[in-house]
């Protein structure tokens, strides 16, 4: 089992037990998600064919349980030959716009509920979502080393729930004490920012962040 804050966050947020990875590289989350016994099937695939062998050969203990498909975002799984579709779908380990570009990919219309962890550009995602009828029904954040991480479950609604300024920039995590550190770690290398140059949007965020410590 790959022991990782980031994997088992990912992990912890998968309710659903027939899943898709889309970009899974070495398959760690689906792997942890079997070994944890989370799952009963999945759907990988990857953009790289070199990087989708990688999760063919960690995942050969379950090979009745998997299938795999080279592909770009959510059509991969169209390649699927089994009548099994996904009901939940993970997209982990990539940029906010990255999976943005997914997500606004026709086949998205398909499927409802996603497990989402941007290494970046979490406050556009969490805007695109938004915007486009997604519910954030949990938005965790978890320390790996040095870097923080936002993981997101998300659900399409008809209408979804009015976010405030403080969930639009930092989620709703129940993990207090990480959130903390995350603003302080943020305030810091705002505020280093700000003694070289002052840009309007360094200098709200730091305001932003400021107040919301206030709250802890
Ligand atoms: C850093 S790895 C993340 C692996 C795994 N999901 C994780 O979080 O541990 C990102 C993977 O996404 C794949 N990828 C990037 N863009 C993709 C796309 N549009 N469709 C499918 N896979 C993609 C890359 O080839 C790479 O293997």
């Amino acid at each position: 089992m790959i022991n990782s804050p980031r994997i088992n966050k990912i992990c912890e947020l998968v309710d659903k037990r027939i899943i898709a990875e889309i970009g899974c590289d070495h398959a760690y989350i689906t792997k942890n998600l079997f070994q944890f016994n989370k799952i009963d099937f999945a759907i990988l695939s990857d953009i790289s064919e070199k990087c989708l062998q990688k999760a063919v050969k960690n995942l050969e203990d379950y090979k009745i349980k998997t299938t795999f498909f080279v592909g770009d975002g959510l059509q991969a799984i169209n390649l699927n030959t089994y009548d099994i579709q996904p009901e939940q779908i993970i997209i982990a380990g990539m940029g906010g716009h990255e999976i943005i570009n997914i997500l606004k990919n026709e086949q998205s219309k398909k499927y409802s509920r996603y497990v989402l962890q941007p290494q970046k550009n979490v406050v556009e995602l969490r805007t695109y979502l938004h915007q486009n009828n997604f519910e954030i029904l949990k938005d965790e954040i978890v320390q790996e080393g040095k870097i923080f991480y936002y993981v997101l479950k998300v659900e399409k609604v008809d209408k979804p729930k009015p976010l405030s300024i403080q969930e639009l920039y930092f989620g709703n995590p129940s993990d207090l004490k990480t959130l903390k550190e995350y603003l302080k770690y943020e305030l810091s290398k705002r505020k280093e920012i700000s003694a070289k140059k002052k840009v309007l949007e360094n200098e709200t965020l730091i305001r932003l962040i400021e107040q919301h410590l206030l709250d802890f």
